[in-house]
């Protein structure tokens, strides 16, 4: 199937009230249109996510945020003009127009407009938004190739695009943007130091705070988990008793293991990291160790918040 075919498939579907997995340059998301509220219900069943977890609203046009949003602070409009197309959710006190579903009973609503040139088409294509929370199931690690959709869903009866392997590897930051006061709610690979150096364009200098994840429901403490366990440890080297406390806490019956090697560059790292947990949890090992590495490059604060959340244990 031709590229343009794809497209115009995906477009159809999406049309008329299918789901659709796109890919976007952070994870794949797995679409349904906003007017078609057995689509939004479809993807919680799909996923089988919890009501709670807030749905991404995704758009193709920047006209589009006004039936989506009551309030569009200075604040946010900057950062929108600075990073869309790209990997940020802007979180904005919400229309009564947006399906409460999609935004779990919340006043606000998440908004991005993702880069990646197929979906853009896609989303420029059609006539309203999607909401795509990331095509895997609730809880697991995300997808940043096709194959991991379809590894996450063997019987998926929806259309699966193919965009390559995401660009960024991990999902967008999530940011709460009100008078002079940004708040970080999911950390991700647009970081304080990018948004501070935006708005310093425009002489403005807001109060960057990193909050709790109680502020980005779905964001839970056991998160992005491969099929077998993640163990993080501090130290460079397994002594006998940390295996043995690794064999007790994890109740395992022997320990193979290997390590999950990512590159100090934090960006380069990001965009490997999904896809080692996955090849990883493929062989026959009994769990995945990493090790905190020495040398550090870049903002590893997403992927460090990854990890966490991946992993079963920390020793
Ligand atoms: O990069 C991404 O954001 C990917 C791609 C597909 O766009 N999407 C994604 O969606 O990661 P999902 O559903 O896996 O994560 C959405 C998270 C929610 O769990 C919540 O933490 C936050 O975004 N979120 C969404 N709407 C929110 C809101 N109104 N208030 C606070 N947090 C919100
Ligand atoms: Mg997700």
């Amino acid at each position: 199937m031709s590229v343009w075919s794809q497209i115009s498939a995906a477009v159809r579907e999406l049309e008329e009230g299918r789901l659709v997995a796109i890919p976007t340059e952070t994870v794949y998301g797995l679409a349904g249109n906003i007017e078609h509220p057995d689509s939004i219900d479809q993807i919680f069943k799909t996923k089988e996510r919890p009501f709670f977890d807030p749905l991404i609203v995704h758009i193709g046009r920047i006209n589009q945020l006004e039936a989506l949003v009551s309030d569009f602070p200075k604040e946010a409009k900057i950062l929108a003009d600075h990073f869309w197309p790209g990997p940020l959710t802007l979180v904005l006190p919400r229309s009564e127009k947006v399906d409460s579903k999609i935004t779990a009973g919340l006043d606000s609503v998440g908004i991005r407009m993702p880069s990646h040139p197929l979906t853009r088409r896609i989303l420029r294509s059609l006539k309203s938004p999607v909401a795509a929370p990331s095509a895997n199931r609730f809880g697991k690690t995300s997808p940043t190739q096709k194959e991991h959709v379809e590894s996450e869903f063997p019987n998926a009866d929806f259309f699966i695009l193919d965009g390559g392997s995401s660009d960024r590897g991990i999902e967008s930051s999530v940011i709460r943007a009100s008078e002079n006061r940004i708040e970080i709610l999911r950390p991700g690979p647009i970081g304080a130091e990018e948004i501070l150096s935006c708005f310093r364009e425009y002489s403005i200098c807001p109060k960057i705070e990193y909050v709790k994840s109680e502020a980005a429901p779905g964001h839970t403490p056991y998160h992005y988990q491969p099929d077998i366990p993640l163990v993080w440890s501090s130290r460079p080297t397994m002594s006998a008793d940390d295996l043995m406390s690794i064999q007790r806490n994890l109740q395992l019956s022997s320990l193979q293991y290997r390590y999950l090697e990512l590159p100090s560059d934090a960006q380069q790292a990001a965009r490997v990291l999904y896809s080692e947990l996955r090849r990883l949890a493929k062989t026959s090992i009994d769990f995945i160790l990493f090790s905190t590495p020495t040398e550090l490059k870049g903002d590893w604060r997403p992927l460090f918040d990854r990890l966490e959340r991946a992993s079963s244990l920390h020793i």
